[in-house]
């Protein structure tokens, strides 16, 4: 059982001169698998760090479970971390480097064997347990930081960047690896990383993190479907989305004018936007969601004509760079045709798919 629970938490560097973290408040529950995500320097390491107690806190109450744990020294707080680096014993044997924090522990020796040997069973290491870290692969390697946590049976497993060493293939791998870690040792999973596909695939809920600031935290399909802001519709979702300056207006029922295309605002939408009459609003197109003329038509689709700057062919889907109004975008449509640069290129909109936008506050409307 445990629960963690950021209240009103600080964190500055050299006594204030630096806030990374000005007010975070945050609940993870119990047995959840929470990724953190942001970009380089936002604070994920850090906020990591302060559950594991490696860096002390500021100012508020930082919670596991129902005890505050700000003046709790990291080896009473029943939490194990993996490091991106993994941090092993070199001169040590996997065995040993798993053994060792329950040997500090003076657990019997029997025990011990038992806790080394199930998890070398579920991570499939056990063929190397004599080995060397350095006469194993990077995935191998990983897998026994991971063991070395396990074996300590902890309340809380926090892992920053732990799958960024390792080429993409291995990563793919490891990743489903530690996501049925997950639901086999049922508990608190905190994780970092950079690699958003990492952060869909394998959360039960994200927090998407700017400048030491919570800016969404919820499951992963609430982020696509339901961004809060243009921060965070920009960060989930690759290619990113695409966002288009506009003007709303109202003549002939409400439009969106901007450069290039006119978009139909649909009735779902037309409450909320009642207000943004003769100002500008941003709209947000995933790349995903353009389609093709040679796709079903849909009614009231709008469509813009775009000359292509570069194709990628992905396989079934090719990416379209256009430039619009000044700024690029990519388009993602379903083709077989080869597309050349400078073709032009009919794309259609169904306005139910598009992300509304205030201009000035960048919030989702
Ligand atoms: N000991 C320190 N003294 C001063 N500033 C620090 C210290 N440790 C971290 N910082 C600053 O705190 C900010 C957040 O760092 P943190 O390591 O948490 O970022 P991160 O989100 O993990 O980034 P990355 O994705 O690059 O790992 C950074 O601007 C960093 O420079
Ligand atoms: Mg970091």
């Amino acid at each position: 059982m445990a629960t963690i629970t950021f209240r009103n938490v600080a964190k500055s560097f050299d006594n204030g001169k630096f806030t990374v973290i000005p007010d975070l408040s945050l609940e993870i529950k119990d047995k959840e698998f929470v990724v953190l995500v942001g970009p380089s320097g936002c604070g994920k390491s850090t906020t990591l760090r302060m559950i594991a107690g490696l860096e002390d806190i500021s100012g508020g109450e930082l919670f596991i479970d129902e005890k505050v744990v700000n003046d709790i020294p990291p080896k009473d707080r029943d939490i194990a971390m993996v490091f991106q680096s993994y941090a092993l014993y070199p001169h040590m044997t996997v065995y040993k480097n798993m053994a060792f924090a329950l040997k500090l522990k003076k657990m019997p020796k029997k025990e011990i064997e038992e806790k080394v040997m199930w998890a070398a069973k579920i991570l499939d290491l056990e063929p190397y347990l004599d080995r060397r870290p350095r006469a194993l692969s990077g995935g191998q390697r990983q897998r026994v930081a991971l063991g070395r946590a396990m074996v300590r049976n902890p309340k809380v497993f926090l892992l920053d960047e732990p799958l960024s060493n390792l080429d993409a293939k291995l990563r793919t791998e490891m990743r489903s690896q530690i996501t049925m870690l997950h639901k086999k040792l049922q508990t608190t999973f905190v994780y970092v990383t950079h690699d958003q596909t990492e952060a869909m695939t394998m959360a039960d809920r994200i927090v998407v993190m700017d400048k030491g600031v919570i800016q969404q935290f919820d499951t992963p399909q609430k982020l696509y479907n339901e961004p809060a802001n243009m921060f965070v519709a920009g960060f989930i979702g690759s290619p990113q989305m695409n966002f288009f300056d506009a003007r709303l207006e109202n003549a002939n029922g409400l439009k969106a004018k901007s450069v290039g295309f006119e978009l139909e605002i649909p009735k779902s939408k037309a409450a909320f936007l009642s207000d943004y009459i003769n100002k500008n609003i941003v709209l947000g197109i995933r790349p995903e969601h353009f389609i093709s003329p040679d796709e079903a038509f849909e009614k009231g689709s709008c469509s813009l004509t775009v000359s292509a700057e570069l194709a990628e062919m992905t396989g079934s889907e090719t990416n379209i760079h256009f430039e619009l109004d000044g700024k690029r975008h990519i388009a993602r449509i379903k083709s077989d045709k080869k597309i050349n640069r400078g073709d032009k290129i009919k794309l259609l909109v169904d306005p139910e798919t598009v992300h509304f936008f205030d201009k000035e506050t960048s919030l989702a409307i």
